[in-house]
């Protein structure tokens, strides 16, 4: 199988005035196209540094990031943004929902962002009623974020993160702002879509028990992988 995400070498130091903090100390890895890897790690110990490097969002100090086989390093800006929109897709902790659009507004503004032409169009409105009715929000459309659960609200955003067909999910503790049940109906979806849609799935998590619905499960200390 061949990998789809490789993480080389990275690092990642954070000036803070005259201090150098260093967040992640030569961190490899290589996640495979279908699989659902899931990284646990205390507080402070990079996971988020590391996602966002491996979204493109953020450059590493040293190393290098391949998507796809495409070094997110040897794009200009304009290319970077292309490969992010087209292979990935985030999902964020605190769910980022436009509070002034409703469930279906939120989704929908991420698929005029990607512009996508008319003959995809057709396609992705099929996939999307998919999608919708796969993450159990069908008779929520037309509430606004403040009218949701926050269950409703992180499986909204999933929508929104898939709904350009990404080859790439990476979340953030997307179970981290949820009671348990809340928590339990995320975590099932995220299964169900590696399971029915061969979704890759790279979850950062700090709970053990959440992590173990992945193939696999990495483990971050200090800014190194384990
Ligand atoms: N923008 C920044 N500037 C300076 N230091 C930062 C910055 N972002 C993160 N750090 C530091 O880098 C380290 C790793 O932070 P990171 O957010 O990646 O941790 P995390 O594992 O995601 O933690 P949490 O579980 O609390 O979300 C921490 O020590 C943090 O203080
Ligand atoms: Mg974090």
């Amino acid at each position: 199988m061949p990998a789809v995400v490789v993480a080389d070498n990275i690092t990642k130091v954070y000036p803070v005035g005259q201090i150098q903090v260093p967040a992640l100390r030569g961190v490899s890895l290589a996640v495979e196209a279908g699989e659902f890897v899931s990284i646990v790690g205390a507080s402070g110990s990079g996971k988020s540094t590391l996602l966002h490097i491996l979204g493109g969002l953020t450059p590493p100090t040293t190393g290098r990031v391949l998507i796809e086989g495409t070094e997110y390093g040897s794009l200009s800006d304009a290319g970077r943004t292309t490969l992010r929109r087209r292979a990935i897709g985030i999902v964020f902790q605190k769910f980022n929902l436009l509070p002034t659009l409703d469930a279906l507004g939120n989704i929908e503004i991420a698929r005029e962002i990607a512009g996508r032409n008319g003959d995809a169009a057709e396609e992705t409105d099929k996939y999307q009623i998919h999608l919708i009715a796969l993450l159990g929000i069908g008779a929520r459309l037309h509430h606004r974020p403040t009218q949701l659960s926050g269950g409703e609200q992180q499986r909204v955003a999933i929508a929104r993160a898939l709904i350009n067909r990404p080859r790439i999910l990476l979340a953030d503790e997307p179970t981290g702002n949820l009671d348990s049940r809340n928590s339990d109906a995320v975590l099932a979806v995220m299964a169900e879509l590696n399971r029915t849609l061969g979704q890759t799935i790279l979850m950062i998590t700090h709970n053990e028990a959440a992590a173990a619905i992945g193939h696999r499960t990495l483990h971050m200390r200090d800014g190194q992988l384990a």
